[in-house]
């Protein structure tokens, strides 16, 4: 197997805070690779190592075989990056932003405004190219941010955050184009806060917590790690709430949660499941939903960490332990 970005035992101090406590990544060439953490975890910190924009103290990493830190330019040339904040300058229309890249990058203006037109037509911001980015909405940023990094043609594709503020629609419209990316060859790391999106696009990922890989494997395997899975139900009325709980803490027995108008609970059975739809049919509740599935990577989170993805924890306290 080919790597198109290896990292051995790299860290990276500022000052007294270590972001970077020793990662080694191998991520293969044509995959989508997850780094996923929660806020200050060390995911941008990284990226900017990997993307020769930042120095490791410590440990190496190469880059489509060349070292970030002696080849650096070789790296350059290899890699496209879309960082967690806006890029693109808000002054300059879409295509004005991306002719600006495309003459830095050497090349000819006519070739350079076929790129433009191209790209802003793959992102469907053709009708808003020759307005100022800074009339351009979130998503459409977004799009822009991540066509300015495609107008090179990287081999290596870094996405810090790409959907951070993202609404559903445009965070689905962006996978999309990730998935076409990588079908073309493209590898790709992408860093996240959102367990989801590290299961929709990558084929593996690396959970980071405090500078450091905590676990890695597939979003599969992750999950398998909390063991079991979780049934859900949801009575269309949410007065027979009392009796979905009763019925499955009874088929169960466990004690399941309520969360709005939903009961989970961890099974480990898969044959619950005909019993909890006949028990349910019995008591002549209707259900609106009716699932068993895998433990979502929140959960795998939490039983990584034990805290959850979104708390914000600073490194070497444990506040949520202190009782109460
Ligand atoms: N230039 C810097 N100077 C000082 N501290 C820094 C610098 N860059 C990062 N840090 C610190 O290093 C740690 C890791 O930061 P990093 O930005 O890599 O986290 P992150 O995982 O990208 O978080 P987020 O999800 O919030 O973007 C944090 O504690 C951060 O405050
Ligand atoms: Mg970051």
């Amino acid at each position: 197997m080919t790597y198109a970005i290896r990292a051995e035992g790299l860290v990276r101090r500022f000052g007294a805070t270590t972001a970077l406590a020793g990662v080694d990544l191998a991520v293969p060439t044509g995959t989508v690779f997850g780094l996923l953490g929660p806020n200050g975890a060390g995911k941008t910190t990284a990226v900017r190592v990997l993307a020769t924009l930042l120095a490791a103290d410590e440990g190496h990493a190469t880059v489509g075989g060349y070292d970030v830190r002696r080849d650096a330019h070789r790296v350059r040339q290899l890699i496209g990056l879309t960082g967690q904040y806006a890029s693109v300058d808000e002054n300059l229309t879409g295509t004005e932003n991306l002719l600006l890249i495309g003459r830095l990058l050497g090349l000819s203006r006519s070739d350079a405004r076929a790129r433009a037109r191209a790209l802003l037509a793959d992102f469907q911001l053709t009708d808003a190219a020759e307005r100022a980015a800074k009339t351009y909405s979130g998503g459409m940023r977004r799009r822009l941010d991540l066509a300015a990094s495609l107008v090179g043609r990287p081999q290596v594709l870094f996405l810090d955050e790409p959907t951070t503020g993202l609404d559903p629609r445009s965070r689905n419209e962006l996978w999309d184009i990730v998935r076409d990316l990588v079908a073309d060859g493209v590898t790709v790391l992408l860093t996240t806060q959102y367990l989801e999106e590290a299961d929709q696009l990558a084929g593996e990922i690396a959970v980071v917590d405090h500078g450091r890989v905590i676990a890695q494997g597939t979003p599969e395997e992750l999950k398998a790690r909390t063991g079991g899975q979780v049934l859900a139900v949801r009575p269309t009325d949410p007065t027979d709430l009392p009796t979905v709980v009763a019925v499955a803490t009874e088929v169960t027995g466990t004690a399941p949660e309520v969360a709005q108008t939903t009961v989970t609970v961890p099974v480990n059975d898969p044959d619950v499941l005909p019993a909890m739809v006949r028990r349910l049919d019995a008591a002549e509740v209707a259900v609106a939903e009716l699932a068993l599935r895998g433990a979502s990577l929140d959960e795998v989170f939490l039983s990584l960490t034990g805290h959850r993805a979104e708390q914000d924890a600073p490194a070497g306290t444990d506040l949520e332990r202190i009782p109460a």
